[in-house]
């Protein structure tokens, strides 16, 4: 079966580090772009190392991004994924380095080792890749495909009344990106899709699904419960169980206070599982730009389905996606490498 390369560009957060177990499982993870949102850079680049040793994955350079965004002040998300990004989970200690290049340069790097092939994911904000576009405008042409978690369209936002996270973060670094794939979308089809706030909050992790992925992993578990004590520690055997679990119940916990009901909206691991697939949603063209000086829209994602501004579709949309066939593929493919881990040969 053909292993795709993968450049994953996270925040890692809650959904992030789930996103890359998805991706660890069944992708070749060529690189890990660290971007400050959910946490600052330097915590996101301590969960990107520590989770690759969880995992057991091979020497996957991991490079740390910028600092900042690139023209305003990082607000983080801690209050959604914890002090650390994580919620209540903690990763192994790990002596793994970050690459002596930054986050801009790595996807350049391996963009140019993979012409063609290389799929690039990013659900954090667009900091990074809008520098690396600098650093090399071919970036469009030398990407296979590239998947966006980020933006609302025509939907409500999670970071302002219409703006989500991701976008929100860094709008200029997000226009950047948008301007840039359209300066490329020849006659083709455009190849960014994104995934934003209206199809990802279509795919609810649960309790019952995440015992569902410990019963896939072979391990004991319980099921987790609005009415158990805040920060209760998971008693799964099963270290990577034992991790997503403890990650999962702070999320369940963040989503139940925004009034969400105690699950967890799984965006990142969406748009990993598109970037494998991405006929796994359905999608339709259109042409998206970021508001940057709106006092009361700075962020918004807005999206043009009918030609008014009379340029070309810079991006696919994801409109829809069947929860069940995510959720199947999420649960074999996440539960799998945790049985896998979980078994007395593994060292
Ligand atoms: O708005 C959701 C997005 O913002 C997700 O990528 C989450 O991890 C945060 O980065
Ligand atoms: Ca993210």
């Amino acid at each position: 079966m053909e292993v795709t390369p993968v450049f994953a560009d996270v925040d890692t957060g809650v959904d992030d580090a789930l996103a890359l177990m998805y991706l660890l499982a069944g992708a070749d993870v060529v690189g890990i772009a660290s971007t400050g949102g959910n946490v600052a850079v330097q915590q996101v680049c301590a969960n990107n190392l520590g989770l690759l040793e969880l995992c057991g994955a091979p020497g996957i350079p991991v490079s740390r991004g910028a600092d900042q965004p690139l023209s305003c002040p990082l607000r983080t998300g801690e209050k959604t994924h914890g002090s650390r990004g994580l919620g209540y989970a903690e990763l192994p200690p790990s002596n793994r380095r970050l690459t002596d290049y930054d986050s801009a340069a790595a996807w350049v790097r391996a963009a140019h080792s993979y012409p063609g092939t290389l799929v690039g994911v990013a659900t954090g904000p667009l900091t990074n890749l809008a520098l690396a576009l600098r650093a090399e405008p071919d970036l469009p042409r030398l990407l296979r495909r590239l998947v966006i978690m980020g933006g609302a369209y025509d939907y409500r936002g999670n970071t302002t009344p219409v703006a989500e996270f991701n976008i929100s973060a860094d709008p200029e670094a997000a226009a950047e990106v948008f301007a840039g794939w359209a300066a490329t979308a020849g006659g083709d089809e455009p190849h960014v899709i994104v995934c934003g706030l209206d199809l990802t909050q279509k795919v609810a992790m649960t309790p019952e699904l995440l015992a569902e992925l410990a019963a896939t992993a072979n391990s004991a578990t319980t099921i987790l419960s609005p009415h158990d004590e805040r920060g209760t520690r998971s008693a799964a055997p099963n270290p990577l169980i034992r991790v997503i679990e403890d990650a999962m119940r702070f999320y369940f916990e963040a989503h139940d206070d925004r009034g969400h009901g105690y699950l967890a909206h799984l965006h990142d691991p969406l748009a990993a599982a598109v970037a494998l697939d991405p006929g796994l949603v359905t999608a339709r063209p259109a042409t998206v730009d970021v508001e940057l000086a709106g006092t009361l829209t700075r962020g918004m994602t807005v999206v043009d389905w009918s030609g008014r501004w009379g340029r070309k579709p810079n991006a696919l949309i994801g409109i829809d996606v069947d929860p069940a066939v995510f959720f199947d593929r999420f649960i074999t493919q996440v539960g799998v490498l945790a049985r896998r881990l979980g078994s007395p040969n593994v060292h």
